[in-house]
This record gives structure tokens, C-alpha cells and sequence, in this order.
């Protein structure tokens, strides 16, 4: 069983707080955004079961190039979100079969055993500018953490990414807390949750409680969520430019 690091490692951005308008602002223009990521970031999006995670995920990724969501436990993405594989060798051969694809645009739901979740880390490093969703990142020990962060770290030059998902943002292991820049939160009334988060941001961590669905606080790391919403996106821009 892990216990909770008492240490909070995050809160580096202390530099300029957004405003609560700004924060609002931003986050109504995502949905309908077309963004691509030109610098690395890991994201975590918390909060309480059933408060519109997945959800704003799918609104957020909606036009990204290139994701892999990592859905072993709760299969929460659909064929709409994706192609379904089930297995690390049918992702091998679906990117041989397509490895002369001029535009290497893909979304691949991964319902994989957690050893094959494991090799397609060592995939995904490989990558460029790919996002990684782990639903359910709690739910990972600190060896497969370290995998996770490790080939996060070797792909931070390839412009990859790494969004984790969870409910319980104490019991994600300390390693994955320790490299996360933003946290993005959804409603949470645990009051062990709610002392952790607001060593992180005392003042959004307050407002968790009274959020409705579909709420969402930036507890850290907002400058990092921007930037991804103003970089223009390469790919479409090629569209445009061939059309
Ligand atoms: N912005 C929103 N406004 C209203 N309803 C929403 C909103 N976002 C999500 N919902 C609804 O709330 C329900 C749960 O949403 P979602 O699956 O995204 O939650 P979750 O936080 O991922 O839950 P879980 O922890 O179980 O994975 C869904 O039925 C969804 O349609
Ligand atoms: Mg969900």
C-alpha cells in the first residue's frame, strides 16, 4: 500500500496567477478548438466519479493528430474516440501497415493488459508529438510509473505528451506527481484530497466542493494549457495549405 507524499512538488507557478476570467475564458474556447502541441506537457485531470473527466478530455484532444488512450480498466472510450485494439501486436502491425501514410494521424483506443501497456510506453517514446491518455493513473504502481515517466522524458523531445486521469489524485504514485506541470480539477469533497490540493492552490482548491458537472478549476499550470490552445497547428495548416 502507498502512502501519500507529504511533500508537494508541484506548485512552481506561483509566477503569475491567471485570473478567475481568464481561466473561464480559456476554458470555453477549448471545445471547439484545432490545437496542436509544440512543447511538451503532462497534464492531470482530476476529480470526483462522474463529473465530466472523459468528457472534457474528448472535448480537449477533440482535433488532436495523434492520440493513444490507454482504457484498460473502465472502457470508457468508444469507436467514436477511436480505433479499438485490444493487444501491443495489433497496434505493431496496424503502424506497419500504415507507416507510409503521409500524414501519420491517428487515435487508437489501447484495451490492453497492463504488459502490453508497459511495451507500448517503449512504442510511444518513439513517436512524435503523440498524446498519451492513462485513465485511471492511480491505479499504476511505482515501477510502472517509472516506465511511464521515463519514456515520457525520452519522448519530451518529440514534442509528446502525457495526460493522466483519475479520481483519486493522493494515491497517483509520487514519481508521476513530481513530473506533472498542470493540474486541471472537476468537483472533489474528500477532505484528504482537498488539504493535498490546497497545498498545490489554496485559493482555486477552495472552490472545488461547490463545482457543478462539467466544472472545471486550473489548480496549476495554466500557462501550459494556453500555450497548447494557441499553437497553430501544423497538420492543419498543411490541409489548408494543400486545399
Ligand atoms: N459539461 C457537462 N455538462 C453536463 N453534463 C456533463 C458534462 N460533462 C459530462 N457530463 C455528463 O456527465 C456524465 C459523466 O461524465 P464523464 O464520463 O465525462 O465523467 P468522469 O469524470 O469521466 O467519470 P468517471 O470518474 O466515472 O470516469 C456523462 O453522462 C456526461 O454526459
Ligand atoms: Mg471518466
Amino acid at each position: 500500500m502507498k502512502t501519500p507524499e507529504k511533500k508537494i512538488e508541484l506548485d512552481e507557478t506561483e509566477a503569475r496567477k491567471p485570473s478567475e476570467q481568464e481561466q473561464q475564458q480559456f476554458l470555453q474556447q477549448i471545445q471547439p478548438k484545432l490545437t496542436v502541441m509544440k512543447e511538451n506537457f503532462n497534464l492531470l485531470v482530476i476529480g470526483k466519479k462522474g463529473y465530466g473527466k472523459t468528457s472534457w478530455i474528448r472535448g480537449f484532444l477533440a482535433n488532436k493528430q495523434r492520440v493513444l488512450f490507454v482504457d484498460s480498466m473502465q472502457y470508457e472510450y468508444t469507436e467514436d474516440d477511436g480505433l479499438i485494439l485490444h493487444t501491443y501486436d495489433e497496434l505493431v502491425r496496424w503502424f506497419i501497415e500504415h507507416r507510409n501514410d503521409e500524414r501519420q494521424v491517428f487515435r487508437i483506443v489501447c484495451r490492453f493488459s497492463r504488459e502490453d501497456i508497459m511495451k507500448l510506453l517503449v512504442l510511444w517514446s518513439k513517436l512524435e508529438r503523440t498524446t498519451l491518455v492513462v485513465e485511471e493513473i492511480d491505479m499504476y504502481n511505482e515501477d510502472e510509473i517509472a516506465l511511464l515517466v521515463e519514456h515520457g522524458d525520452r519522448g519530451r523531445h518529440n514534442e509528446n505528451n502525457l495526460i493522466g486521469i483519475t479520481r483519486h489524485p493522493v494515491e497517483v504514485d509520487a514519481q508521476m506527481r513530481k513530473h506533472v506541470d498542470c493540474i486541471v480539477s472537476f468537483q472533489q469533497d474528500d477532505v484528504n484530497t482537498l488539504s493535498y490540493l490546497e497545498k498545490i492552490n489554496k485559493d482555486e482548491a477552495k472552490r472545488l466542493p461547490a463545482l457543478h458537472k462539467g466544472e472545471v478549476v486550473v489548480l496549476t499550470g495554466f500557462e501550459y494549457l494556453k500555450a497548447y490552445y494557441e499553437r497553430d497547428d501544423e497538420a492543419k495548416q498543411n490541409d489548408t495549405n494543400r486545399s
